[in-house]
């Protein structure tokens, strides 16, 4: 199982579902692929952002190594579930999907949660926000954990 979570910098929210994720992954022993990309450009090759890295490490989690990396159509190919954090990346992954089956794995990353919002709010601009997003990841994951551990099995 390969899995792409993804935002506009990767290096506020996506880097944070992906420690997030793996770090579940890990602690259930799947042969899970975890990675995460975003869909401009700004930040490629940076490390996350330090409120990032904080909250990770508050938490347990280790995302220092995680480098940022642009989005690539070709990621549509080789992931088998890609998580957009809000509604704008989304619309920009799916304007890259050429076929029904690369769409098809494109979804909301709180799409699962049964939470009325839609969107993971981008904490760049506000340093207290990190907490929050943090919360709103983890239990995003452990619910997309189970369900694509039931859509495999
Ligand atoms: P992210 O947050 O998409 O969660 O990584 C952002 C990071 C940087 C910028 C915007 C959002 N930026 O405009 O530089």
């Amino acid at each position: 199982m390969k899995i792409l979570m993804v935002c506009l910098g990767n290096i506020c929210r996506s880097p944070l579902a992906e420690g997030i994720l793996q770090n579940k992954v890990k602690q259930q022993q799947l042969d899970w692929w975890v990675d995460s990309a975003g869909t401009g450009a700004y930040h490629v090759g940076e490390q996350p952002d330090p409120r990032s890295r904080a909250v990770a490490q508050k938490h347990g989690i280790d995302i220092n190594m995680q480098r940022a990396r642009q989005f690539t159509a070709a990621d549509l190919e080789k992931f088998d579930f890609i998580f957009a954090m809000d509604r704008s990346n989304y619309r920009n992954i799916l304007a890259l999907a050429t076929t029904p089956k690369q769409k098809e794995k494109v979804h909301l990353i709180l799409e699962f949660t049964g939470a009325a919002e839609q969107n993971v709010p981008d904490p760049y601009w506000d340093d207290n926000g990190f907490e929050q997003v943090y919360q709103m990841l983890d239990k995003a994951c452990s619910r997309l954990l189970k369900i694509v551990e039931e859509k495999v099995s």
